[in-house]
Formats: structure tokens, sequence, C-alpha cells
């Protein structure tokens, strides 16, 4: 079939990813020609099972863990942003090379100014609780929006020094509970909170009514830190919509056409 789109995600493994679920739902809504595949590669053939893709006429994929890294070998280009963030997880293939981006950092903050459209990054301090792939893009988009001052924590204190330069500084995980004391934003990038994990322990009376929580975890949607901030009235925003927002990026670029993010499809992806 001439033009069809092929896109997908790759990843190792891959039977867990919403993002099949996510662009075929759009591929569908908006009647392009294409589909969009999960990819298992193991990273020991990362670089075949890329070139099979091109072979195969692949005009993008999504990448996944535990590729976000190794993939910035092969790739022809790398932009800004991602090389940045330090990780590429959205690719675009042009004559054979592989030109790539990162689109988490655009989800992240699509998702607060979405479903928090009152909140101002710029009124305080911002707190990230974790120091990984996903608290990068977290921070990229914060100096972004002019947040004037991010505190950065992690049970592994190396890697949020590793983190810190100007605005940016870290702390030791157990002086958390002071760090959001009077915080505009906190933000839960750890896993902890996820089904099956345990539970993040932090002290939410310590937290201002004012605050923002966003838990990037969506499995549950409403992890244990959302609820009981839910019961103070703190607003939240869930973690679903740094998914969708994130997946829109790549959908535009494979397939030039900008998808809504609707309630119809956040209930397919926690489905
Ligand atoms: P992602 O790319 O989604 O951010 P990741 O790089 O594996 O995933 O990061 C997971 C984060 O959860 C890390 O900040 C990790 O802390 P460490 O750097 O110390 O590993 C954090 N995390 C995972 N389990 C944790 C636990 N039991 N207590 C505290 N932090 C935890």
């Amino acid at each position: 079939m001439t033009n069809f789109i092929k896109t997908g995600v790759i990843g190792h493994p891959i039977s867990h990813s919403k993002s099949p679920l996510i662009h075929n739902y759009w591929i569908e809504k908006y009647g392009i020609n294409g589909e969009y595949k999960s990819i298992d590669i193991h990273p020991d053939n990362l670089q075949s099972g890329v070139q099979k893709l091109i072979d195969e006429g692949y005009k993008g994929f999504n990448v996944t863990v535990p590729h976000k890294i190794n993939i910035m070998d092969l790739c022809y280009e790398i932009d800004d942003l991602a090389k940045e963030i330090g990780a590429v997880n959205t690719v675009t293939i042009k004559d054979g090379k592989l030109y790539g981006t990162n689109t988490d950092a655009y989800g992240f903050a699509q998702n607060i100014k979405i479903n928090a459209p009152n909140f101002d990054f710029k009124k305080g301090k911002a707190v990230i609780l974790g120091a990984g792939g996903a608290a990068k893009a977290a921070l990229y988009a914060l100096e972004k929006e002019a947040v004037p001052e991010i505190i950065i924590t992690n049970r592994t204190k190396e890697k949020a020094d590793n983190l810190a330069h100007g605005i940016i500084k870290s702390i030791d995980w157990e002086q958390k509970n002071n760090a959001i004391k009077g915080a505009n934003l906190i933000i839960n990038t750890t896993s902890l909170g996820m089904t099956g994990k345990p539970n993040l322990d932090i002290d939410i009376t310590k937290i201002s009514p004012h605050a923002l929580i966003n838990d990037i975890v969506y499995a549950p949607l409403y992890t244990d830190l959302l609820k009981t901030a839910k019961s103070k009235n703190i607003q939240i925003v869930t973690g679903i919509g740094m998914l969708l927002y994130q997946a829109c990026r790549g959908f535009e670029l494979w397939n030039g056409t900008t998808p809504n993010v609707t309630k119809e499809l956040e209930d397919l992806a926690l489905s």
C-alpha cells in the first residue's frame, strides 16, 4: 500500500506500553492510512532492530525503557531539547537517517497547563522528588516556564547533585518534608506510589493549601499522595496527561495532524 504510515514504539519489555492504544485511537479517529505497533527490541540488538525499521519504511517511532539513552548513538541528528534532557523518546526517519527529539518535557508542561489552567509557574519554588529521566524532562520544562527556584531531592543524592546548577538546588532525601514547606509546586517523578511499590512518605500537612501537586505515576491514577492532597483540598494533577500530551507531538510529526486529548482517550489509556 502506498503512503501507508508505519510507526511504533521500541522497548524491552514492551507489552505494558499504552502508546499503541493511544496512537491507533488517533489513527482511526483522523482516518490516517497507517498503523502503530509495539516492537520488542532486546538491548543487544538495538542497532539491527532499528535498521529493520528503516528497511521496512517506518516513518518514525517512540523509544521507551531501556533504549532512551542508547538510541542517541544511532541518531544522525538530535535536537537541543533532547540533548539537554539527555534522552530521546521520539525518532523520525528521513532518507534512512534517524532524527531524535524528546517530547516528555512538552507532555509534562502541557498536562499541568491544561488541567490546572490557573496555575502560575512563576509564583514560587518547585520541588521535584526523584532524579531519573522523568525528573530531567520536568526540570527542563520548569526552567522554560521561568520557575524562580527548584529543589530536587532523590534517594540517591548524587543523581540529584548532578542535576543541580543555577536555580536548581539538591537536598538530602531525608530533608524533603522541609523542602515542601511553602512550595508552589510539588512533583513526584519517583516510582513510589505505583501499583506494587511502596507509597511516597511525605508529610502532607507541610504543604501550602495554595500549592499544586502533580504525580507522574498514573497506575493507579489517584496515588495515595494525590488522594491525601485532594482530601485536604490541595489542587492536584494526575500523571496520565503527561503520557497523552507527549504522544501528541510524535503523532503530529509523523502524521501531520495535531490530535486532541479527550476524556474518551484518557479512559482508554487507563483501561
Ligand atoms: P524514570 O525514567 O521514569 O524517571 P528511573 O530513572 O528509574 O525512572 O527513576 C526512578 C526514580 O524513582 C529515581 O529517582 C529513583 O531513585 P534512585 O535514583 O535512588 O534509584 C526513585 N525510586 C525508586 N524506588 C525508590 C524508593 N524505594 N525510594 C525512593 N526513591 C525511589
